[in-house]
């Protein structure tokens, strides 16, 4: 229990339920800041990505909290203009030299750019396999992109990071993930958080006396998906991973469940611009 509450990946490595989340914490201070403060609250997981330009500070952070490498888990991802075989090799030594470290605990495809994201995969096989990641998984996968990738893949993605919320709760990929023994992580767990108001997790929060934040994030650590709330404020932080109090009923999960609504905040991962 509590935040260091960890789920196995299919390899065997933990990964700690609950991580902080940093796209569009700002580039040094900013990012500094919330990673320093996150692990003083006990965070032990950060998901950066090369996309967001940040891995510097996450890294200087990490590195200044004085707290050992082997204790925090290290999320980044080679972004879309980086993928390619070679050229995915040569993106996570950038990652790599950006977050000073020697290894990351998680690397991830970000997205599945057409005709490129089985050969990003097997760069990540060898780096995986020359233990410069402990667990190599991807992001924004739909089951018609993990199936051409599992019929090449000699490694089976840890994880798939997508967008899930309680609007878009993402059911035909947690299941086809479930059969393949590969752990969902919720982007924007939160649902950035543009909807509290509505009346569902006002009338849990009012039941449970919590946040709406602290709903939906005890709904997915209940549920057994990997989260990784943003925030830059110590505060949000802190109430973001105050949830190991309580317990959501059956009832109310499956008033959350009834929320979804495939309503997306981001891209249809085939809908996506890749530029290619
Ligand atoms: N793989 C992908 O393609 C992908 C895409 C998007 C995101 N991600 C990852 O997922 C993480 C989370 O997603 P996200 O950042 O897009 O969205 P999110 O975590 O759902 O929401 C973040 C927003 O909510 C605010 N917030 C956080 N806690 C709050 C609270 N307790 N009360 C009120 N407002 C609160 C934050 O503002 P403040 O910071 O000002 O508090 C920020 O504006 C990202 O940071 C990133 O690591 C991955």
């Amino acid at each position: 229990m509590g935040l260091t509450s960890t789920l196995t990946l299919n390899n065997g490595t933990k990964i700690p339920a609950i991580g902080l989340g940093v796209y569009k914490a700002e580039a040094g201070e900013e990012v500094y800041q919330a990673v320093r403060s996150a692990l003083e609250l006990g965070y032990r997981h950060i998901d950066t990505a090369s996309l967001y330009a940040n891995e510097e500070g996450v890294g200087q952070a990490i590195k200044d909290s004085g707290i050992p490498r082997d204790e925090i888990f290290v999320t980044t991802k080679v972004w879309n203009d980086e993928q390619g075989f070679q050229e995915t090799k040569a993106a996570f030594a950038r990652s790599l030299e950006r977050l000073q470290m020697d290894y990351v605990d998680l690397y991830l495809v970000h997205w599945p750019v057409p005709g490129k994201f089985i050969e990003t995969y097997q760069a990540l096989e060898d780096i995986y396999r020359e233990d410069q990641a402990k667990a190599i998984g991807v992001s924004n996968f739909e089951p018609h992109h993990l199936e051409a990738l599992l019929k090449e893949a000699r490694v089976i993605p840890a994880v798939n990071q997508i967008e899930l919320h309680p609007q878009l709760q993402q059911q035909h990929i947690r299941e086809f993930c479930a059969k393949h023994d590969i752990l969902i992580e919720a982007w924007a767990p939160l649902g950035k958080a543009q909807y509290f108001d509505h009346p569902t997790l006002q009338e849990l929060a009012n039941k449970y006396q919590k946040k709406p934040s602290q709903i939906i994030i005890r709904w997915q650590y209940q549920s057994g998906i990997i989260t990784i709330p943003k925030s830059v404020r110590k505060a949000r932080q802190q109430e973001n991973v105050d949830i190991f109090d309580f317990a959501l009923s059956k009832e109310d999960i499956a008033k959350i469940e009834a929320m979804d609504a495939n309503q997306r905040l981001g891209q249809h991962p085939d809908e996506f611009d890749y530029g290619v």
